[in-house]
């Protein structure tokens, strides 16, 4: 057996017994909630049988997520962030669900906020299998539930729970659209409303008596509402605590009183309106291709943040015809163009900003040469001039952000320097870049596929000509085609 193989044994194992460890205090403390009272160590039997029950249940997800982690969506969070974020809150959700049954009713089970806590922050489809363990585990751990006496008492808990799990995966199917946290909040209300009804189906098929069927539709409304205020309190916790960067957290990013970007405007305000135009441009690419288009705008925002440690050497920012460049040698101007790759990069990583928009700082010129000052050199030389010598210090583009703003910031650059005259030349251009890129080997390790790429040009020839305020004669182009 490989040593790797060996690792991996050694460490699900200690993972898998740290998780029995915590099933085992979960099943202790969700007894003395169901029970009222502290002493529940006297049916140790009970403990263990429920343990062992509740520890199936968790080994299963467990399974279950390493299966998910392996999905390239997941692969920016460690398997130890997913496991801890995903345990936590099904600790949490069946804590609160023991307590709000036994000292409210089985019916205000907050399940929800498993549903909710894992879909936005690991992925809606393990929210919704992590709100199936939590209900189960509940169903488990609620003694009436076991070997109980009254067959009838079992009836309004197992309703309870397949009604506060039907609420977690309609909301967690609120996540799947990109929503502000305020509209998650009012839906996550609204669906709480909706299911008063459906709580009060569930309840007629075991009785009709009309007080507790409206005491139960409250209920179910209560104990979603009390989902919804829990998740609105503990998710910024979360994302600090785990450091996840969820779509609100990226939405906070991305407002213009973000320090860093203010900064950019005050400083270079050249750079921050080039910014802002890849920004617009990398976000519909991240649309057309199925990627966070918010990480894709801040990717285009703090791309060229390391400009705004010395601006007018970049021609956008060059005010009165005065160019430094003028006074120095070419080899000079290079590193001082150059270093804005691993200046940015390092500003970033002492804010603490996610780690693609990192890389897409230091990546966005891979390692390419800055072409005007080679060609000038080469001009005035006798003999080979060395290319590296002119180049970017790279790496190149390993995530598809980097290379989306590869792509979108010579284009953005190119044509705000020559507005494209027609659609023929427009696409004409776009093509050249991506395929220079391509045979540089540019585009070697960032992901994007042959179909992506052809995405990303029919969206930058989309989107152009509507940033330029421009109108392309599209008879012409019809014309030479
Ligand atoms: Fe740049
Ligand atoms: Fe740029």
């Amino acid at each position: 057996m490989s040593q790797e193989k060996k690792q991996a044994i050694l460490r699900n194992a200690a993972i898998l017994s740290l998780i029995f460890v915590v099933t085992a205090v979960t099943v202790v403390l969700g007894m003395m909630l169901t029970l009222k009272k502290l002493n529940v160590f006297d049916q140790y039997g009970k403990i263990i049988a429920l343990t062992v029950a509740t520890f199936v249940l968790m080994a299963v997800f467990y399974v279950y997520l390493n299966y998910s982690s392996n999905s390239r969506s997941l692969e920016s969070m460690s398997n130890a962030k997913l496991v801890a974020v995903a345990y936590t809150a099904i600790v949490i959700g069946i804590l609160l669900s023991c307590a709000t049954g036994s000292y409210l009713s089985w019916y205000a089970l907050p399940l929800a906020f498993v549903s909710l806590i894992v879909g936005i922050l690991i992925r809606v489809r393990v929210g919704v299998m992590a709100t199936v363990v939590s209900g189960m585990a509940v169903m488990i751990i609620s003694p009436a539930t076991e070997f109980a006496e009254n067959l009838q008492a079992v009836i309004p808990i197992v309703l309870g729970v397949f009604t506060a799990m039907l609420s977690g995966f309609i909301m967690a199917f609120l996540i799947r659209k990109r929503y502000s946290r305020f509209k998650l909040t009012w839906g996550a209300l609204i669906v709480s409303l909706a299911m008063m009804p459906f709580s009060a189906l569930m309840t007629v098929l075991y009785t009709l008596d009309a007080r507790t069927v409206l005491n139960n539709a409250i209920f179910t409304a209560m104990g979603n509402m009390l989902a919804v205020a829990v998740i609105t309190a503990s998710l910024p916790l979360y994302e600090r605590i785990f450091n996840v960067w969820t779509d609100f957290r990226l939405q906070e990013l991305i407002t213009l009183q973000q320090p860093l970007l203010k900064k950019l405007n005050e400083e270079a305000p050249g750079t921050f309106s080039h910014s802002m135009a890849v920004a617009n441009l990398a976000e519909s690419c991240a649309v057309a291709i199925g990627i966070n288009p918010y990480m894709a705008r801040a990717c285009g925002y703090f791309h060229d943040i390391g400009k705004s440690k010395n601006p007018q050497f970049f021609i956008e920012n060059q005010k009165d015809g005065y160019n430094p460049h003028d006074e120095l040698i070419p080899e000079v101007s290079v590193n001082m163009i150059t270093r804005h790759t691993t200046a940015g990069y390092e500003m970033l990583k002492e804010a603490h900003m996610p780690a693609e928009i990192c890389k897409a700082a230091l990546e966005h010129h891979g390692d390419s040469p800055v072409s005007y000052f080679y060609m000038k050199v080469k001009s005035i030389t006798e003999g080979d001039v060395d290319n590296k010598e002119f180049c970017y210090e790279g790496p190149c583009p390993t995530t598809k952000y980097s290379a989306i703003i590869m792509i979108c910031d010579i284009c953005e650059a190119m044509f705000r320097a020559k507005p494209p005259e027609d659609m023929v030349s427009l696409e004409k251009a776009v093509d050249g870049v991506v395929k220079s890129r391509l045979t540089e080997g540019q585009l070697d390790d960032c992901g994007l596929t042959m179909k992506d790429l052809k995405l990303i040009k029919q969206t930058i020839c989309r989107a152009i000509p509507a940033s330029m305020h421009k109108r392309i004669d599209y008879d012409k182009a019809k014309e030479r085609r």
